[in-house]
């Protein structure tokens, strides 16, 4: 199946700007659960999820029919204007989902855009200008958001200076440092800890926001007690908890959300991506009395809660409680997972396989242990060309992360394994 655009004539792509950057041209005329469709007719199996968002798989029928009553009925309501019913039917969801006592929500379109609010309202309810983010982390491409976004330079290449008031922590990060998971946590709290010593005072620091499991910069999951060692820390000094979980929520994890696996409730909850199967919706939960501290009319959108939008994220809550996507995800996580596992032995060039649910990676390094990120990027090209979409991600881009659809089989999951360990041996013997 070898080198699959060859077969393809390319349309004329010189009208679309080049700062969209791609491993491949791939012209994709529909998708159908896990599976993506050429214009070309060629199957793809699909584990980027258009990066962790079509959590339901393309298309699912049911989200498909509930975004065509909803436009049937209303496409958009602004909500200064009106509250639409999709709204109140997706407030009545999340409450079903989001951890206790987080009760009040606020609607946007893009993870950018949430992470940017989640900023404003800690600012406005703690009336302290900063905010502490985490070495690797990725928070979103806007001018606040880039200024947050550490796992990689080119977000930020040529846009300095960036927004004031960020300061950042390491995250632990057990491979990348060396270190056990104890070892690295202890050093990443006394660096968390000296920054509120040395750059940004407790009285002069909203919020520390996390992602409870590092996304773009490598899918890194931290050890068990950093969760609540920030809980602590945020409730010693009045500094709010931030969780982004643009990524990691909607049952990534085999969880709603990556912050159960802790114990560990934020102030502000950040959703987005998986949200609604693939339209544009993003939000943030808080509890009530937060929420009150935002003035009324002090931030806003035009779009923000979309009728469509909210109708496909009812349908996508519904359909994941009802069809077991949240078990799926933990137990063909372990499938994925022990399947990595078995490639990794005969292939030390993956350094490491973690992760949790169905948010997984493979870590390339070299024999000295430095990130491999050549080897990385010709594995997903491969792979590509074996009829598997895969992401790479990573500081060093030397991560391929693993984000199948949380409607994902077995015999799926087999068969992304054996094209896969077909693009290792294939890029193993260049
Ligand atoms: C953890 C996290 N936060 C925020 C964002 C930004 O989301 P968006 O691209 O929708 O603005 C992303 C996107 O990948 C993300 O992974």
């Amino acid at each position: 199946m070898a080198n699959r655009e060859a077969q393809v004539a390319q349309p004329d792509l010189s009208h679309l700007s080049p700062v969209w950057s791609r491993t491949w041209t791939l012209i994709v005329e529909r998708g159908e659960g896990a599976y993506l469709y050429s214009s070309a007719g060629q199957q793809y199996l699909d584990f980027t999820c258009g990066i962790g968002v079509t959590n339901t798989g393309h298309a699912h029928p049911r989200v498909v029919q509930a975004v065509q009553e909803q436009a049937a009925r209303l496409l958009h309501g602004q909500a200064n204007i009106v509250i639409h019913t999709a709204m109140l039917h997706l407030v009545d969801e999340l409450l079903r989902v989001v951890p206790a006592p987080l009760d009040t929500f606020f609607f946007s379109n893009s993870g950018a855009e949430a992470v940017e609010g989640a900023v404003k309202l800690a600012r406005a309810a703690t009336h302290r200008p900063n905010v502490i983010v985490f070495q690797g982390s990725f928070h979103g491409r806007t001018n606040a958001t880039m200024a947050m976004t550490t796992s990689k330079t080119i977000y930020r290449a040529g846009y300095q200076p960036l927004a004031a008031g960020v300061f950042v922590a390491p995250y632990p990060y057990p491979y990348r440092f060396g270190w056990d998971e104890e070892t690295t946590l202890r050093f990443c709290l006394r660096e968390l800890k000296l920054l509120l010593k040395s750059q940004t005072a407790p009285e002069e620091t909203a919020a520390i926001v996390v992602e409870p499991v590092l996304g773009e910069g490598g899918y890194v999951v931290p050890p068990d007690g950093f969760l609540p060692a920030l809980r602590e820390l945020c409730d010693h000094y009045g500094i709010l908890l931030v969780a982004d979980e643009v990524q990691s929520g909607f049952g990534r994890t085999g969880r709603w959300f990556a912050v159960e696996h802790t114990g560990v409730v934020p102030d502000i909850l950040v959703m987005a991506k998986g949200i609604a199967s693939g339209l544009p919706l993003s939000g943030l939960a808080a509890r009530r009395a937060l929420m009150e501290r935002w003035a009324p009319g002090s931030h806003g959108g035009t779009y923000g809660g979309n009728a469509v939008a909210c109708a496909a994220a009812v349908a996508t809550i519904q359909v994941m409680r009802e069809e077991h996507l949240i078990e799926n995800a933990a137990e063909m996580g372990q499938v994925l997972m022990a399947g990595l596992r078995q490639i990794q032995e005969e292939h030390p060039e993956i350094g490491e396989v973690r992760g949790r649910g169905l948010m997984l990676a493979t870590e390339f390094t070299d024999s000295s242990g430095e990130p491999w990120t050549d080897r990385a990027r010709a594995v997903v090209r491969a792979a590509f060309d074996e009829g598997l979409l895969l992401l790479t991600c990573g500081s060093y881009d030397n991560v391929i992360r693993w984000i199948p659809p949380l409607i994902v089989n077995t015999a799926q999951i087999r068969d992304g394994l054996q094209r896969f360990q077909r693009a290792l041996v294939r890029t193993g013997e260049r």
